[in-house]
């Protein structure tokens, strides 16, 4: 089976993060969320990926290549301008003659859904057209369905105001679709949300599949970082060191806790509880990480504090550091000794930040 999977994204609402990298490359325990959504389809029969690209495609490229080392054969779709979500799609499937069922899915969404099931509810109902469902507290960031008892899609609206989704079934952005569906796609830029599924509502076509398990759109660094957090419990509740890191027998270690190989840990650090140190991060001695991600290459000395933040990739944060949470780090920061960063701090990639006190939500530029 054909799969289409969506990266091209600005993801300005990442932004640091999403400065020095496209979304589906930001790390999910350690690797980038787009090796697990392309294993993933592997593992339910996609042989075939066509990746719709545009925001730093050339880091997209240089990673996955044809995509042999996942065992996919990958064809890139490079925009000239931003077609939406739906745009690539009719293009895609236009010029490579696409002529049987096919899969269509958001490159920013995390879910150990199985897509193996999601096709087969499809085909169960004979549908043109099929979207996956998720339950979430809050529907209102979300595209919002209504299904009647056969599982048919009888109502869908984008983002409605807060109080006022119709119901807490929301878009899960992997998608089912028949040849036939590319029709409904205007030429030119559209939105699957806006455009393609209140067609398929008005005719009858779209039927829902409702997943029950881990789901997040990484759309916003809170969501992000919950992503990560709950692949951490899911995957190894018990936590993980890789055999190549290197912990100090006199760190403190509060699991789930995942140690990426090459890391460092010194004695008297303290990790944990929700701590993810990336591929040959060092944590110096007596530092203490909580609730955060440290990204692969960063390096945290001695004595200093982060509680519930996002450090970038080979970050340098100095001694007797304080980062609050929500805090989020971009690429390559350098933060010097003794630096207070307040709660929500936000520092854009390559910046160095002098020894001072930074109040709440300021933005460094
Ligand atoms: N190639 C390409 N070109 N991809 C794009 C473009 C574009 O112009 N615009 C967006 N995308 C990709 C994004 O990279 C992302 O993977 C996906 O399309 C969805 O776009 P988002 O911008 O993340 O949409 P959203 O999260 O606000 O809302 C959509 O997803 C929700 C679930 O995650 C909606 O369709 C909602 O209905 C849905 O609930
Ligand atoms: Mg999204």
């Amino acid at each position: 089976m054909k799969a289409i999977v969506l990266a091209g994204g600005f993801a300005t609402r990442l932004r640091p993060l999403t400065l020095t990298k496209p979304k589906p490359l930001l790390p999910i325990l350690n690797r980038p969320l787009l090796d697990w959504t392309l294993e993933a389809l592997k593992r339910s029969g996609v042989e075939e990926v066509y990746l719709a690209v545009r925001y730093l495609s050339d880091m997209i490229r240089r990673r996955y290549g044809d995509g042999s080392a996942l065992g996919v054969s990958i064809t890139y779709e490079e925009e000239v301008r931003p077609l939406g979500d739906a745009g690539p799609i009719r293009v895609i499937a236009e010029k490579h003659g696409f002529d049987d069922t096919f899969l269509v899915v958001y490159g920013d969404v995390f879910t150990d859904m199985d897509v193996a099931r999601l096709v087969e509810f499809h085909r169960s109902k004979g549908a043109e057209a099929t979207m996956s469902l998720v339950e979430v507290e809050d529907p209102s960031r979300y595209g919002v369905a209504v299904l009647d008892e056969d599982g048919r899609v009888v109502g869908f609206v984008e983002k409605p105001r807060r109080g006022e989704a119709p119901s807490r079934l929301v878009n899960a952005g992997v998608y089912v679709f028949e040849p036939g569906v590319v029709k409904h796609i205007p030429r030119g830029p559209s939105k699957i949300a806006r455009e393609l599924l209140p067609r398929l509502v008005e005719q009858g076509v779209l039927y829902g599949y409702v997943h029950r398990g881990m789901w997040s759109d990484i759309g916003v660094p809170k969501d992000y970082m919950r992503a990560n957090m709950e692949a951490l419990r899911r995957y190894y509740p018990r936590g993980y060191i890789d055999e190549d890191a290197e912990v100090s027998g006199d760190a403190e270690i509060v699991h789930p806790v995942f140690v990426a190989r090459g890391a460092s840990v010194g004695p008297g650090a303290k990790l944990g509880p929700f701590a993810i140190v990336g591929e040959g991060a060092r944590v110096g001695p007596s530092v203490r990480i909580s609730n955060s991600i440290v990204f692969g290459g960063a390096t945290i000395e001695c004595c200093s504090v982060v509680s519930g933040g996002i450090v970038g990739e080979r970050c340098y944060i100095g001694r007797w550091v304080r980062l609050e949470p929500g805090t989020v780090l971009g690429d390559e920061v350098v933060i010097n000794d003794e630096v207070f960063l307040a709660r929500n701090v936000v520092v854009l990639p390559f910046k160095e930040v002098e020894s001072s006190v930074y109040e709440e939500g300021r933005v460094i530029l």
